[in-house]
């Protein structure tokens, strides 16, 4: 008898124990009914945890983001390769706004951003002819981003996921972005310092013709860790009344 009863004890301990187990971190808080204030508040506080990666789940880190390589090839023929990136600032990133309504999220975000890596580039940069293999460093104080998000959901095993099936992303640089890339011409260090004086003296057509490329690497690498927490954590975590 005494031992049925330990059995059945056990068996509903098992049973409970595997229908609570929950996949999402401890500092994941739904937000109920969706509202905007509880969410810009609740993804403000979840984000320096989030960025920090979710190993078990497949996240990456993305403060500090790595990305061994970055190659360009921009039409006026400059080629540009950047290897070791590494970029930092994401955790301090101020959550302005942020809505859910129906299937469609939105969020606004500004941060600053610092870029460190290896460079090699060959080529023109507005008027000058650079060749150059050197360290590089750019900071974007102040980038805005605005973006938008369609969700579906899908039912995998019986479990259903609210997963990312697009998304949009807008940006704008509010401050001076900054460049300091060493040795842009081998070997001439005058002429190196002359060159990147007149980059960020002219930073906004810099970055008109080589930010693109560039900052849509970074959010393609953000999306790809966010995409993934929202195709491996079941809705019912993340979504109450
Ligand atoms: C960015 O840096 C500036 C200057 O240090 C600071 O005033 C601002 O609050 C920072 N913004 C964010 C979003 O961290
Ligand atoms: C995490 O990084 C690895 C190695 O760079 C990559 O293969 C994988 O796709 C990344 N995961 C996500 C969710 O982006």
């Amino acid at each position: 008898m005494f031992y049925k009863q330990s059995i059945l004890f056990l068996l509903i301990v098992v049973f409970c124990d595997n229908t609570l187990a929950k996949i999402a971190p401890d500092y994941i808080k739904p937000c109920p009914g969706l509202k905007s204030e509880c969410l810009q508040k609740n993804i403000q506080e979840t984000i320096p945890s989030f960025v920090k990666g979710i190993a078990a789940i497949g996240i990456n880190s993305s403060d500090p983001m790595h990305q061994d390589k970055i190659e360009l090839e921009l039409p006026g023929g400059l080629k540009i390769n950047f290897r070791d990136g590494v970029m930092t600032g994401l955790k301090k990133c101020v959550v302005e706004s942020a809505s859910y309504v129906d299937l469609e999220a939105k969020l606004s975000l500004r941060c600053n951003l610092t870029i460190k890596g290896k460079y090699t580039a060959k080529g023109r940069v507005l008027i000058v002819t650079i060749n150059g293999d050197g360290d590089a460093k750019v900071k974007t104080p102040n980038i805005h981003f605005d973006s938008k998000l369609i969700f579906e959901d899908v039912t995998r095993n019986g479990v259903v996921y609210r997963v990312v099936k697009d998304y949009k992303v807008k940006y704008e640089f509010g401050d001076r972005v900054s460049f300091v890339f060493t040795n842009l011409f081998k070997g001439n260090k005058e002429l190196s310092e002359a060159v990147l004086a007149f980059l960020n003296e002219n930073w906004k057509q810099v970055v008109e013709e080589f930010g693109k490329p560039v900052v849509d690497t970074i959010i393609r690498l953000t999306f790809d860790n966010i995409k993934q927490f929202f195709e491996r954590i079941p809705k019912d975590e993340l979504i109450v009344d």
